[in-house]
C-alpha cells in the first residue's frame, strides 16, 4: 500500500492518495507522537525525491528535532534560524529551491539541495514545523506547499495538543 512504486505518477492524484491515507492513518489516534512518526515516513515513501521528511517540535523557545525519516539531523534550531527557524519566527512556509543560497542554512545533509518547511499551528499556538529536504535543486513546486499545508492542518485538528 505504501510503496513508492504504487503511487500515481500524476502528483496531483499522489498527492490526494498521500492525503487520504494520512487520514486513515490518524483516524481514531489523537496522539501526536505515533501520529508525526507516521506522517514523516508516508511522506519520506510517497513523495519522490525526498530525502528527509519530519518534524521540528517548539520547545521553551527552540526548535528540538521530533519523529522523521532520512539521515539523522541536527537536534536544536534557534528560532530565526535557518530555514526551520526562519519558517518557526515568521509564521511562514518557506519555500526553498537552492538551499545554497538561503542565508543561514543549517546543512544537517551536504546533499540537501532544494527545501520546504512549513509552520505547523494549533489555532494561534505554533507547535513546530514539518521540514522536507531534497537531493534536486528546485525540487518543490507550490503545489507541494499546498499539500503539506493541508498535512499539517490535519496533524493539527487530529491530535490532542495538550497544553502550551
Ligand atoms: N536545513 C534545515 C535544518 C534541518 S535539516 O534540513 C533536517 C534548516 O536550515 O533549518
Amino acid at each position: 500500500m505504501f510503496e513508492k512504486t504504487s503511487y500515481p505518477e500524476n502528483p496531483r492524484e499522489r498527492r490526494e492518495l498521500l492525503l487520504s491515507q494520512l487520514s486513515a492513518l490518524t483516524e481514531g489516534e489523537r496522539d501526536p507522537l505515533p501520529n508525526m512518526a507516521n506522517a514523516s515516513a508516508l511522506l519520506y515513501q510517497g513523495m519522490e525525491q525526498v530525502s528527509w521528511a519530519g518534524f521540528y517540535l517548539l520547545k521553551e523557545g527552540m526548535l528540538v528535532l521530533g519523529p522523521f525519516q532520512g539521515l539523522p539531523a541536527c537536534i536544536r534550531i534557534p528560532l530565526g534560524r535557518g530555514v526551520c527557524g526562519t519558517a518557526a519566527a515568521t509564521g511562514q512556509t518557506q519555500l526553498v529551491p537552492d538551499v545554497n543560497a538561503f542565508p543561514g542554512h543549517i546543512a544537517c545533509d551536504a546533499a540537501s539541495r532544494s527545501e520546504v518547511v512549513i509552520p505547523l499551528f494549533h489555532g494561534e499556538r505554533l507547535l513546530g514545523v514539518l521540514d522536507l529536504d531534497s537531493p534536486v535543486e528546485n525540487r518543490f513546486e507550490e503545489e507541494d506547499a499546498q499539500f503539506l499545508r493541508q498535512v499539517c492542518a490535519l496533524l493539527s485538528q487530529g491530535c490532542d495538543w495538550g497544553e502550551p
